[in-house]
């Protein structure tokens, strides 16, 4: 069986954390992003054979067909595809710019949502599959400066639920994975107060962290995950509870 997995957004923060737990359990993980990072680099070198790159940015989305048959073309047919890329813009909805909205839905959802297209045919062929769309508890929580995004968020989580429907017959599962806040270059600006706030709101008195939410993310491509589909894993430390 082929186990190279596509994930988009490898190059930083919980992108980084899946690609690095994906290798170590033995996939060939191809990872995309605008550019690359000395993490991934480094990665990269240490497992030369099995940890590769392709530049790209989502909001290009008339040719996401291309680049995932490039990806194909060379790698075989995916595995699983790991929908993670994403923008974080936050704002006031009534001053944010009409370029920043369109770009959100373009890199949160369009994107996502056309990998899914392109790499679930070779899954189909392969009759066998793994789609995890990274959405977030803002999708159904709400936070104040983040409608837009939590809109897209809950966007993937919805579209999650009916291509599991659609995709259940040929063995493929679809599955959110909804992190809560997790320290990354995505919520640098939010500190101090904020994060004390939203730390001491959390069961476990503390936040979850981006090896915590990827490790949920190689479950949900293990075998022992094969009956789990249309749902949302939340790793959030307790925050929604
Ligand atoms: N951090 C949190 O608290 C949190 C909470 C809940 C959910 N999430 C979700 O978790 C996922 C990862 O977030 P993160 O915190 O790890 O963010 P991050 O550190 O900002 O990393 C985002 C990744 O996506 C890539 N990316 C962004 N825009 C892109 C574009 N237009 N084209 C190609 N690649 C693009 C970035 O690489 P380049 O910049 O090189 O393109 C980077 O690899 C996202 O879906 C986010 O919404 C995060």
């Amino acid at each position: 069986m082929n186990n190279m997995v596509i994930v988009s957004g490898a190059t930083k923060g919980l992108g980084l954390a899946i690609s690095k737990q994906l290798v170590a359990k033995g996939y060939l993980v191809v990872g995309v992003s605008r550019t690359n990072s000395d993490e991934y680099k480094e990665l990269m070198s240490s497992h030369s054979d099995s940890v590769f790159f392709h530049s790209f940015d989502f909001s290009n989305t008339e040719k996401i067909s291309a680049l995932v048959k490039k990806i194909v073309n060379t790698y075989g047919r995916p595995y699983a595809l790991i929908n993670n890329a994403a923008l974080g813009h936050d704002g006031v909805l009534a001053t944010m710019h009409e370029k920043d909205i369109h770009e959100l839905i373009k890199v949160n959802v369009e994107a996502p949502i056309l990998l899914a297209k392109y790499a679930s045919r070779s899954m189909l062929l392969n009759k066998i599959g793994r789609i995890v769309n990274v959405g977030s508890i803002i999708g159904s929580t709400g936070f104040n400066g983040l409608s837009v995004y939590g809109a897209t968020k809950s966007a993937l989580a919805g579209f999650t639920k009916s291509l599991s429907r659609e995709l259940g017959k040929v063995n493929i599962t679809v599955n959110t994975l909804a992190p809560g806040y997790m320290e990354t270059n995505m919520t640098q600006g939010l500190q101090g107060d904020k994060l004390a706030s939203i730390t001491r709101r959390s069961p476990l008195g503390r936040l979850a962290n981006v090896d915590d939410a990827a490790q949920a993310t190689i479950f949900l491509l293990s075998d022992g995950a094969g009956s789990i589909t249309g749902t949302t894993i939340t790793v959030d430390a307790g925050s929604t509870a």
